[in-house]
């Protein structure tokens, strides 16, 4: 889908959440395009207005009652513009939504996607509003290569839905169970993003690495990463986001000896005391999630892991606080994701109090992140002086005569470049770090070629 055109009605899409929430609206925009939707470039001028929501949190959910709230006044300018929310909380909040913004048009749960042409066809036919929240069979959308936000990356998603119940996760209720997609489908996919100018590829999943348990025969992870570490012009694999309980020694392997799989592993810890583990079903003592980050170095060599962490999960005290920062500390990550915990309904922690005061679980939200920031800041001083291989994202936002580009283990990188070398990969020496990025210069004549494709060489200029 190209930007708006004369005479075709044109949609914006807003998109909150994670990456494959993020993914389902690249779907939801293939789908419109098909059905010959192109893409507002501004919101006040578009005839739908769509919403790819979160539930994760009630913050997320807050923000999108607020701001499609907010469209109340131009709604009633324009009657026949068309709102939608999509995605998970509308699978949640079903009619809710309806009651609560009674300016909404579509509210489409998470296994409707597949027919969103149809109901913003009916919406603007005045037929709203339309509910469509059953769980029918799961269809994905077929996917349009061409509509995704960045060139030579993409996602891709492998499997769905989540069998874990986490305590305090509403997953599992508004995306349903875990369903797996044939390797067969997801090469095809990835040779047409490929084939597209892609030259990463993250794969997604709320537990990747579940993947194809329920085949039979069974398949893994294993299998798919080997399967496109083939394709001729990929260059990076990746994949997230990875649960402790089920990596296997097979995926570990497949890191280790596919060369474009990346270094690089999302397995979120969510706390370090034992008790608030039990509590929240992971599945694992904090002792044997360090077991598991030492056997998983141990195979890959040079692996980063980043982690998750809820602070103020109920019940948590002082201490079970201090055993979280304490792993922080212990286990260099290479990034931590907190989150202040969230009470979910329907979960089974929500029936607990959630009796961790507001102001504490900002406290020790700054305070991990602070923890991390220490830890960021010194593998990056660390850094300096080495060379490290860099796929070359495009201009950075801050600075038009700098790249922007990650390391295998998820690093950003600035540097000074061409712009068309976006898609390459570079070697950058790092000449200086902060906790949150580094910063280098190119290497120069040092652009590998690899599959068959042969990639410019850029020079730094002077
Ligand atoms: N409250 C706060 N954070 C949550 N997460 C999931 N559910 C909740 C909740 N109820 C966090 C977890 C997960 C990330 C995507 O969001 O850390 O890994
Ligand atoms: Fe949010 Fe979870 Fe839905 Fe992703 S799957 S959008 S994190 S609720």
């Amino acid at each position: 889908m190209t930007t708006s055109a004369e005479h075709s009605p044109t949609v914006f899409m807003h998109a909150y959440g994670c990456q494959m929430n993020k993914l389902d609206a690249e779907l939801v925009l293939s789908e419109l395009g098909r059905a010959g939707y192109t893409q507002a470039a501004d919101v006040k001028q578009a005839d739908v207005i769509l919403f790819s929501t979160c539930s994760v949190r009630e913050h997320a959910e807050e923000r999108v009652y607020s701001n499609a709230g907010a469209l109340k006044h131009l709604k009633r300018r324009r009657p026949e513009l068309v709102i939608g929310i999509l995605g998970c909380m509308a699978q949640k909040d079903g009619p809710r939504i309806l009651k609560r913004v009674p300016h909404v048009d579509i509210v489409c749960g998470t296994r409707a996607f597949h027919r969103i042409a149809e109901f913003v066809e009916a919406a603007r036919r005045g037929e709203g509003p339309i509910l469509a929240t059953e769980e029918d069979a799961f269809t994905v959308p077929d996917r349009d290569a061409a509509v995704r936000p960045n060139r030579h990356q993409a996602f891709l998603s492998v499997m769905r839905g989540c069998n874990s119940f986490c305590s305090y996760c509403i997953v599992p209720y508004v995306r349903g169970r875990e369903i797996s997609r044939s390797i067969a489908q997801i090469e095809e996919e990835a040779k047409g993003l490929v084939g597209d100018g892609v030259r990463e590829i993250t794969l997604l999943g709320q537990n990747v690495n579940a993947y194809g348990r329920f085949f039979r025969p069974r398949r893994s992870l294993a299998d798919v990463l080997a399967k496109l570490d083939r394709l001729p012009g990929l260059l990076r694999l990746r994949f997230v986001t990875s649960h402790p309980r089920n990596m296997t020694d097979e995926i570990l392997k497949a890191m280790r000896d596919l060369p474009t799989v990346c270094e690089y592993l999302h397995m979120p810890a969510q706390s370090g005391s034992d008790r608030v583990l039990k509590d929240m079903r992971r599945g694992y003592t904090g002792a044997e999630y360090r077991e598991l980050i030492a056997r998983a170095r141990d195979t890959v060599p040079g692996l980063a892991v980043a982690s998750d962490f809820i602070v103020g999960f109920p019940g948590e005290t002082d201490e079970e606080f201090r055993d979280t920062v304490a792993m922080v500390e212990d286990l260099r990550f290479q990034n931590c994701f907190v989150f202040k915990y969230s009470p979910r309904p329907g979960t089974r922690a929500d029936r607990w109090p959630d009796d961790v005061p507001l102001e504490v679980k900002k406290k020790r939200n700054v305070t991990l992140l602070a923890t991390q920031e220490t830890v960021s800041d010194r593998a990056h001083q660390a850094a300096i002086g080495r060379r490290l291989e860099v796929l070359v994202e495009g201009p950075s936002k801050k600075d038009a005569h700098m790249l922007v580009g990650r390391t295998r283990t998820n690093d950003i990188v600035h540097f000074p470049g061409d712009a068309d070398s976006a898609g390459n990969l570079a070697h950058v020496r790092v000449t200086d770090a902060t906790p949150l990025t580094l910063s280098g210069t190119v290497i120069s004549g040092s652009v590998p070629s690899r599959a068959g494709i042969s990639f410019r060489r850029f020079e730094l200029p002077g």
